[in-house]
This record gives C-alpha cells, sequence and structure tokens, in this order.
C-alpha cells in the first residue's frame, strides 16, 4: 500500500530544504482536527536558514512545490503546510488493501524469526478467580494476539501460582478441618475458607504459621501426603479456572507455574553460589542489590524454602532455554514493579545479556463501587459472576431492543462478555479504574457493543444490498468528506497495531476501533447508499465491506468476537 507519509517526505526532501529524509519524517504530523488536512509539515526549523517567518515559508512552499499524485494539494495554515491526500487514490489503495488481505490487513511481518513469550492472567490455585484478574487476563490476551500478528512467534504462557508458603497453609488448614464432600460441591469457595479461617488462627496462634511453613517444607521435599493434597487442589481450581477462560475465549499454550520451576531451584542457588552472588543475612541467604538502589532480595529463607523471586529466576533462565525469547512478557500489576525490577538486576548481575529482553508491563487496579477486592478477608467477586451479570444485563438489553433477534443467547454472550473486555482495554493500561455497569454496556458510547454494532450493521447493509462486493469499483466515485475521513482511520489501523505492539498497549487498537466506527456512522448518516447511483453504490459498497473487515480484524486482536447481527 502507498505510504502517503513517505511520498510526501520524498517530495519535500527533494525540494531543496536542506533536510535529509530522515528529518522531514520525524517532523511530519497528522493534524489535530482532520478538516485541516491529512498530514502537517511545520516550518518552524526553516526560519533560520531562509530567514523568513514560517507562515510566509509556509505560504510559499505551497506555491512552488511539485506535489505527487498521491496528493492533491497543499493547504497554508500559520505556521504550518497541510497536505490533503487525494480522495481517489486514497480510496483506490486502502480499500483495495482491505479487501485483498482480508483477516490479515494491520498484520505484518515486523517480528519475522524473533520470539515473544507473553504471560498473562498466572491465577493463583486454591484461590478465586476474581475481577481483580481481569486486567492481566484480557490485556496480556490482547497483546499475545497483537504480538503475532505483527509477526512474532507468541507462547502464550499462564504463570501459575501453584507454591509457596501459603500451599503449606492450606495443606495445614485441610489437616484441620477438610471436608472432601463439602470442598467438591463448591472448590474455591471451600478452599477460600480454609486460607482465610487459617489466616485469621495463625495470627492468634504463630505457632499455626510454623505448622504452615512445615508443610511447605514437606511439600517441597515430595511428602506423599502433602503432593496428594496439592494436585488434588490444583485439578480442582483449574478445573473452575477454564470455565472463565472458556467464556473469554483465551486459550495458553503453556501452564507452567511456580512449581514447574521449583525443580531448577537447586541450580539456581548453586549457579549464584558460583557467581559469588549470595550473601548470608540473619540466617536467610539473599542478593545484595545496594549498588543497584534496590532491596536486598531473599533468594533462601531461613527454614530453607525458595521464594517467589527465586522461582522467577529458574523461570526466565528455563524460558530462555526452552523458547531462546527475543521477549520474555509479563503482564502483571504495577504493584509488583519492584519484584520485577529486582528479577532483571539479579539476572544482569548474573551475566545474562537477555535480561534487558525481560520487559515487565504494569497496569493499574480496578475497582468495584463500595467492594473491596481483597483476597485475605474474604470479600471478593468472581469474574465468573461479573460475566454472567454481563451477559444477562445484555440479554435484557437486547429483549427491549431487538426481541426478535435470532441466536440471541449466543449474541448475549458475545455482547456482554466483550463489553466487559473492551472496557478493559480502552484505557491506557496504567490508570486505575472503577468499572461501571452502565457505560460498559451502553450500545452508544465509546463501548464495545457500539463497536460490535456498527460492524453488524455494515454486514446488514451487505446483505441487503444482495450482490457481491466489486473490488474493481471506480474510486473516482469517492468524493465525500466523510468517507475520506473514515478511509483515513482504515488507514491508520496498520500504524496503530505496530504502535499497540511497541508500547504494550492495547488500547491504541481500541481507541482506533471507536474512530473507525464514529467516522462510520457519520458517513452511513450522510451518504446514502444502496439508493445512491450505481457507480457511487458500488464505491460505497466496497468501504462498508472494508469497514467491517477493519473492524473485525480490530476486535479479534483483543480478543472480543464480531456477532453477525444484533
Ligand atoms: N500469581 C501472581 C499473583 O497473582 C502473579 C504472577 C506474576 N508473574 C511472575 N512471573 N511473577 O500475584
Amino acid at each position: 500500500m502507498i505510504n502517503f507519509k513517505l511520498e510526501l517526505a520524498e517530495m519535500l526532501a527533494g525540494s531543496d530544504l536542506g533536510m535529509d529524509l530522515d528529518e522531514i519524517l520525524s517532523l511530519i504530523e497528522i493534524p489535530p482536527d482532520r478538516d485541516m488536512g491529512d498530514f502537517a509539515f511545520p516550518c518552524f526549523k526553516l526560519a533560520k536558514a531562509f530567514r523568513k517567518a514560517p507562515p510566509i515559508i509556509a505560504q510559499e512552499l505551497s506555491e512552488k512545490l511539485a506535489l505527487p499524485p498521491s496528493i492533491d494539494r497543499a493547504q497554508p495554515l500559520g505556521p504550518y503546510l497541510n497536505f490533503f491526500v487525494s480522495r481517489g487514490v486514497l480510496a483506490r489503495e486502502v480499500i483495495t488493501e482491505v479487501l485483498t488481505r482480508g483477516e490479515g490487513y494491520g498484520s505484518s511481518d515486523i517480528g519475522k524469526g524473533k520470539r515473544a513469550v507473553v504471560e498473562f492472567s498466572s491465577t493463583n490455585i486454591a484461590k478465586p478467580f476474581h475481577i481483580g484478574h481481569i486486567r492481566s487476563t484480557v490485556i496480556g490476551n490482547a497483546l499475545n494476539h497483537i504480538y503475532r500478528f505483527c509477526g512474532y512467534d507468541t507462547t502464550s504462557v499462564n504463570y501459575l501460582g501453584d507454591f509457596g508458603t501459603q500451599f503449606g497453609m492450606m495443606i495445614a488448614a485441610y489437616k484441620l478441618w477438610g471436608d472432601r464432600d463439602r470442598i467438591h460441591q463448591d472448590p474455591i469457595r471451600e478452599l477460600l475458607k480454609l486460607y482465610v479461617d487459617y489466616n485469621q488462627l495463625a495470627l492468634e496462634d504463630p505457632e499455626k504459621m510454623d505448622e504452615a511453613r512445615r508443610w511447605f517444607n514437606e511439600l517441597e521435599n515430595k511428602n506423599p501426603e502433602a503432593v496428594e493434597l496439592w494436585t488434588w487442589f490444583k485439578e480442582i481450581s483449574l478445573g473452575e479456572f477454564n470455565r472463565v477462560y472458556k467464556m473469554l475465549g483465551i486459550e495458553f499454550d503453556s501452564y507452567n507455574g511456580e512449581s514447574y520451576s521449583s525443580q531448577f531451584i537447586e541450580g539456581v542457588i548453586e549457579e549464584l553460589n558460583e557467581k559469588k552472588l549470595l550473601v548470608e543475612s540473619d540466617g536467610a541467604m539473599i542478593i545484595d542489590l545496594e549498588d543497584v538502589d534496590l532491596p536486598n532480595m531473599i533468594v533462601i529463607k531461613r527454614d530453607g524454602s525458595s521464594t517467589y523471586i527465586t522461582r522467577d529466576i529458574a523461570t526466565a533462565q528455563y524460558r530462555k532455554r526452552e523458547y531462546d525469547f527475543d521477549k520474555n512478557i509479563y503482564v502483571v500489576g504495577s504493584e509488583q514493579i519492584l519484584h520485577f525490577n529486582q528479577l532483571k538486576a539479579c539476572l544482569s548481575k548474573m551475566g545474562y545479556a537477555w535480561s534487558k529482553d525481560c520487559v515487565h508491563v504494569p497496569f493499574g487496579m480496578i475497582s468495584l463501587k463500595d467492594v473491596t477486592l481483597s483476597t485475605r478477608k474474604g470479600q471478593v467477586v468472581f469474574l465468573e459472576d461479573v460475566l454472567n451479570l454481563a451477559i444477562e444485563k445484555t440479554r435484557d438489553i437486547i429483549d427491549a431492543r431487538n426481541p426478535d433477534l435470532e441466536n440471541k443467547e449466543e449474541v448475549s454472550k458475545q455482547v456482554g462478555i466483550g463489553a466487559v473486555m473492551f472496557q478493559e482495554l480502552f484505557n491506557g493500561r496504567i490508570k486505575d479504574y472503577v468499572f461501571d455497569w452502565d457505560s460498559a454496556l451502553n450500545f452508544e458510547g465509546e463501548t464495545g457493543p457500539y463497536v460490535q454494532y456498527t460492524q453488524a450493521r455494515a454486514g446488514s447493509i451487505l446483505a441487503k444490498a444482495g450482490t457481491t462486493v466489486d473490488p474493481d469499483f471506480d474510486s473516482s466515485a469517492i468524493t465525500m468528506d466523510t468517507e475520506a475521513q473514515l478511509i483515513m482511520e482504515i488507514y491508520d489501523f496498520p500504524r496503530r497495531v505496530v504502535e499497540a505492539m511497541e508500547k504494550y498497549e492495547p488500547s491504541y487498537v481500541t481507541r482506533q476501533l471507536i474512530e473507525i466506527s464514529k467516522c462510520f456512522n457519520k458517513f452511513y448518516n450522510n451518504c446514502p447508499i444502496l439508493s445512491a447511483d450505481e457507480k457511487t453504490k458500488r464505491a460505497r459498497l466496497a468501504l462498508v465491506a472494508a469497514t467491517q473487515q477493519v473492524i473485525q480484524n480490530g476486535l479479534a486482536l483483543l480478543g472480543i468476537q464480531s456477532p453477525e447481527k444484533m
């Protein structure tokens, strides 16, 4: 496809401005308002060499530049020279590209030959899959898709929290109060209750905490009773979690979590010893990170057990061996920024140049009005309940809007779950946010349902037209502002995907889908399609098909379905 910006820059570079191509490329902007033009070249930097004020330079350039065929006109506006892309060329190039590439429109081979491990969700065994996990789960899933779309060979990993002292606590609690039948009936709630009650007990009686530590030690040493209970907790928890992953349409290539790494711990300790990185402190073994301004990290506790970060060191090494990654991405909340800084510092001290390829992608907290999300106190909002409620609420909305819709149940799922996911991905990930039903499920706002609906509307126009889309449409029929603006947003989609990949920020894709949808709805309101003359109708139908395709591609990247009818 034509790179309009590059064509423009090449033309300017050949116009004796005393600037090279790269400099010009870095200066060209997109105007804040598309009515001003599609691209803008600021003339400030030329003022010195030309000994003229920027607005005068912009004026003079507009008169003398020899524009390439892809650019229609140049218009000075203050110190900027604004350019308008030729509508016919734009329509021809972009629509044809979308229609020929189909599901591949927006993909690239930037990451070709490279591997990315994308770790996300990383739920904890014997604990609820609660609303707080939705962020890592949905953002990580989107990043995994985006990296693959950009050509990376990706591996999605659910780094299960299935090891550590809390499992000693679970076993001790089970030995005290456990009831197999009750647990089978409502696994997570019962296990959570054991955990919460034992925590309470340990607060009153510190000896109980030692008891839990002993059991974790037994687990690390493969005591059969401990292993049996732990395996069972893990099975029933995964059974519960997989229901939620299925609802979200998420799959993992690997579930190797904390326990998996425990087999490598001894090797890690040996290596750290050899590299003289371990220091004794108060009975524990630590790594001193003072020289890099980070708190020391405990590798082996006083009781001889490994820690969370030790397991992460082992895991990073294992991933490098197993996948030879170019990027090892951790989608984990911002409360663990320090943890990942320590991890990277440690890997770098161990001499691994690839420590720089380990990337922590943090995100802010989600909260619901009036509900705390702390597991320790036992007050939890289960993600499954939130998703089911979203489906229910959507069913009510559909009953009111379109009671005769076929497939109502299926569509309610696609839209309800899509709404929750979309809201999750709409804001920059680092911001904290309050989950809000009304805004998530609004069909008119900047929401998932709005985008899904736009795509379904495009589909119904195409169905009504009853003809196949003509890829040889006459692009000279595309003359309206609303058409050109819509095409420009579709043209921007691939660039947004790359930005999302580079910045680990799916919201670039989400927001672009909103822009495309808004432009489509404006176009739809301003330009008759089926009642237009034959030539115009063909061109507009091609544009409708391209819009539907690009929205579907974007939603798929976000992990959201595109219902045919809503
Ligand atoms: N299971 C952990 C938690 O829920 C997150 C794991 C993060 N990943 C890692 N490699 N440490 O807090």
